[in-house]
């Protein structure tokens, strides 16, 4: 762990997000060694709350929480004593004011001028007014120190994006913004960066030659919950596919970066998502399905006559030389049958059969979540005195080739990052802009039919019949783990 201090401030602290994934995963990185001896955790809310009551909600908050469970005694009071909290409004220069001074107090104490990292768990309406306070007070004033988490959704469309882009730039540095996008920091979303690249076998492979299409599947179970005052104004494709789907597609679809350095792997991942085929309006009609749960307009805070899409799935091309003619299938929705996120590589059949059997052409399968393997079909001959075939599988599995359990989680990974001034796996401002230019002939055409075209589908079920036929010819069905 660095020797340099660091302040460590949440706006927003008194959500969801801060008991849940930010607090949990900075206990873990304190307990495991990686914070710095010197640390100070500010928490900035609107709700006026008791130090102590508050400290102890974080504490059941680790324990419902955390990969580890309930946090250890002297641990927890060690960890929790260095937590503050701040009530303030965010309109109000004052609430700047008091977060000035816990930080300089905590900066003079420890004599030294540390790190501040600034993690934005608040509502999106509120981010100028956040970032405002923090230019006008000169909380972040060092580019090489202070740094801004933003978490999604990062602006409403590409015009929004492009003015949050130009409000933040205009006061911050690009190297001071870290954009959020918590698929990047799980492990077997970076695993597969260390698949593709460092193993040289599958990089031939890799291509429209081999390739007949590719399946990117996040099913979820949930419904929306408790965020339909949020989720009705976003939508899957706004939730979803703009940031994490597209980022998936991304490591997958890149090419090889000349080293693995911030800048170089964001302008490979630039570059895939700048590739993709625009779709034209008539297009979208063929290409893009989308439904909505029945019940999902009864959800607290959904309006009744909501069209906001629960579920989506997507065909689109990425046109450029490795890619040309390639589908990739998107999908994500809620209320399905099950969590599973994965991705399908389908390999070509072979152009020659000598078998009287049919032959399932081969097919790897990265499964993200909630498994965690990789495995690779192919065909193999079942044991006997006749030339029968039957396709197999070789598996990569977690649990069997590692101890680490459970594995770190993304907020670990990715708030470690921001305190060493890592942005790999956070997204630039002209990537975030590209994943939504590439989304918008989909917004666009659904805005002038709003009810065109928007199946409902039964909870638990698999999303609405049409997403089964988007495939065809490539597949007869999206392709699940065995
Ligand atoms: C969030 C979305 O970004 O990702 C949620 O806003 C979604 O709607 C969640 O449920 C899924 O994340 P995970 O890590 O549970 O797959």
């Amino acid at each position: 762990n660095s020797k340099v201090p660091a302040s460590i401030v949440i706006f927003g602290a008194g959500g969801d997000l801060t008991r849940r994934k930010l607090i949990p995963a900075l206990f873990n990185l304190y307990v495991e060694g990686y914070l710095p001896p010197l640390f100070r955790i500010f928490c900035v809310d609107y709700v006026q709350q008791e130090l102590n009551l508050f400290r102890e909600s974080l504490r059941t908050g680790i324990t419902e929480f955390s990969r580890n469970g309930a946090p250890s005694a002297d641990k927890w009071t060690d960890f929790s004593e260095r937590i503050d909290y701040i009530s303030g409004d965010f309109l109000q220069r004052t609430t700047f004011l008091a977060l000035k001074q816990g930080i300089s107090g905590f900066e003079k104490s420890v004599r030294k001028r540390g790190t501040r990292l600034f993690y934005f768990a608040i509502s999106p309406r509120f981010i100028e007014t956040v970032a405002h306070g923090l230019y006008t007070d000169q909380l972040a004033n060092r580019d090489n120190a202070d740094r801004l988490v933003i978490e999604k959704p990062f602006g409403t469309d590409l015009a929004s994006a492009k003015t949050l882009n130009k409000y933040l730039l205009a006061r911050f540095t690009e190297k001071q913004l870290y954009r959020i996008d918590h698929y990047l920091g799980k492990e077997t979303v970076q695993n597969i960066m260390a698949f593709r690249f460092a193993n040289y076998v599958f990089e031939p492979l890799w291509n429209k030659k081999y390739i007949d299409h590719i399946q990117i599947s996040v099913a979820e179970k949930v419904s929306v919950g408790s965020r339909g005052g949020y989720y009705d104004g976003a939508g899957a494709l706004r939730d979803m596919v703009q940031n994490h789907l597209l980022q998936l597609l991304c490591i997958v679809a890149m090419e090889c970066p000349g080293a693995y350095e911030a800048e170089v792997i964001r302008n490979a991942k630039t570059k895939v998502i700048r590739d993709i085929r625009p779709m034209k309006s008539a297009q979208v009609s063929r290409q893009v399905v989308r439904g909505q749960y029945k019940g999902y307009r009864q959800e607290a805070h959904v309006s009744s006559a909501s069209t906001t899409e629960t579920f989506i799935a997507a065909k689109i091309f990425i046109d450029n030389a490795r890619w040309k003619g390639v589908p990739f299938f998107l999908r994500t929705g809620k209320s399905l049958e099950k969590q599973s996120t994965v991705i399908i590589v389908q390999f070509k059949d072979s152009p020659h059969k000598i078998f009287r059997d049919d032959i399932v052409p081969n097919r790897l399968i990265i499964s993200i979540q909630p498994e965690l393997e990789i495995s690779l079909l192919f065909e193999s001959k079942v044991p006997g005195l006749q030339m029968k075939l039957q396709p197999v599988e070789m598996d990569f599995t977690y649990n069997e080739s590692y101890s680490t359990r459970p594995i770190p989680e993304a907020y670990e990974a990715l708030l470690l990052d921001v305190l060493k001034g890592d942005a790999t796996l956070f997204m630039r401002a002209d990537q975030v802009e590209a994943a939504w230019k590439a989304v918008m002939p989909i917004l666009d055409s659904w805005k002038k039919q709003a009810r065109n075209g928007l199946h409902a589908y039964v909870p638990g079920s698999w999303g609405p019949a049409a997403a089964k036929t988007l495939l065809h010819p490539h597949s007869s069905d999206w392709i699940l783990l065995p």
